[in-house]
């Protein structure tokens, strides 16, 4: 048994609490095969007593050599766990535009090509994402580390309603309480190796976005808006925040551009015409995709299943983050 064969092993035992491997939580810290013994040190970070003890079994049981195998734990910040690629925060104006939605589907477009992905709830007092992905599980963890759980497909979850003792609590903090959280969620959360975090960011230029985009590093920003006229002003904010902040855009998505009607095969301008084409162009930004009203889209999300949403246009959000040099 060489490293990369307990390597690829240890890439089949999923950590208690999540749906992840060790591997892909970054828990493995060391492997040491000797003709005795194959010692594996592991993260303990985030795992309680009983995780700790059924990890080491089902290591045990994965190898085939299971006496040689001694399972030793040791606890390393979070911050050594965690190995995140690109931070991503979804911003908008405007409430109601579908930042949440477009968050939910960056994560699933990148997912579907495989990668490792992550979302972090940054909409305190307005949490939808755990919602629209039928996720109830409560993080588990230690006072000092906790694990997000997963979606079905696999996608890292943490949110504050995840926390909450019920759904429908409010939170009714004040800007310091929220920007703390939030902080709390990129820091203490094991997060582990992601490809791609991607931040659900409330509406406005409020102290949430600042707290994002002064504490974690955020590598690009999708900006959200609709064809009203409105939102174009209030996004236009958002987008001298993001300038005031150093922090460049990823690309635009126009979301309910329009509305398809099969019965008379056509498209209404529901909030009147598009300005897609304008709106890239005015921020400097690559248009990531224009999403119609569907109301397939509204239904899943009310039933938490929107990782079965079909469409094309998944695709090319996926492609147009990756392809992104940002
Ligand atoms: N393109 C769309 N088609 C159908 N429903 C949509 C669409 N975009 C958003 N919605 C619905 O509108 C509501 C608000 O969207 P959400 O993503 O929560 O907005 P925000 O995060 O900007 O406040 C949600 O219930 C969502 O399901
Ligand atoms: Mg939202």
């Amino acid at each position: 048994l060489n490293k990369e064969q307990v390597i690829s092993m240890l890439d089949r035992v999923v950590v208690p609490g999540t749906g992840r491997s060790l591997v892909k939580m970054n828990l493995v810290r060391d492997i040491r095969i000797s003709d005795e013994n194959i010692d594996i040190c592991v993260a303990s970070t985030g795992l309680i007593e009983p995780s700790q003890k059924s990890l080491k079994q089902s290591i045990q049981s994965s190898l085939d050599d299971s006496t040689r195998i001694k399972v030793t734990f040791e606890n390393v910040p979070t911050g050594t766990v965690n190995q995140i690629g690109k931070v991503i925060a979804v911003m908008s104006g405007k409430g109601g535009v579908g930042k949440s939605l477009v968050a939910g589907l960056s994560a699933i477009a990148l997912r579907r090509r495989g990668l490792e992905v992550g979302i972090l709830d940054a909409d305190i007092t307005g949490p939808s994402i755990p919602k629209m992905f039928g996720v109830q599980a409560r993080p588990s963890g230690t006072d000092s580390a906790f694990l997000p759980p997963t979606s079905r497909s696999g996608i890292e979850l943490m949110s504050i309603n995840l926390l909450l003792a019920s759904e429908d609590d409010a939170v009714v903090w004040r800007g310091p309480l929220i920007g703390q959280t939030i902080t709390q969620f990129w820091e203490e959360a094991v997060w582990g190796k992601l490809d791609y975090l991607i931040v659900d960011l409330p509406p406005g230029t409020s102290d949430a976005p600042l707290t994002v985009m002064q504490r974690l590093p955020v590598s690009g920003i999708i900006m959200v808006f609709t064809p009203q006229k409105l939102t174009a002003m209030v996004v236009k904010k958002a987008v001298n925040m993001a300038r005031h902040m150093e922090k460049p855009i990823l690309g635009v998505l126009e979301n309910m551009s329009y509305l398809y009607v099969p019965q008379i095969n056509k498209r209404m301008n529901i909030f009147g015409e598009s300005h897609a084409a304008e709106m890239a162009q005015s921020i400097g930004a690559p248009l990531l995709a224009q999403l119609p009203i569907d109301p397939e889209l509204a239904l899943l999300c009310d039933e938490g299943r929107l990782e079965q949403y079909m469409n094309p246009l998944i695709e090319e959000i996926g492609k147009g983050i990756v392809e992104s040099n940002i």
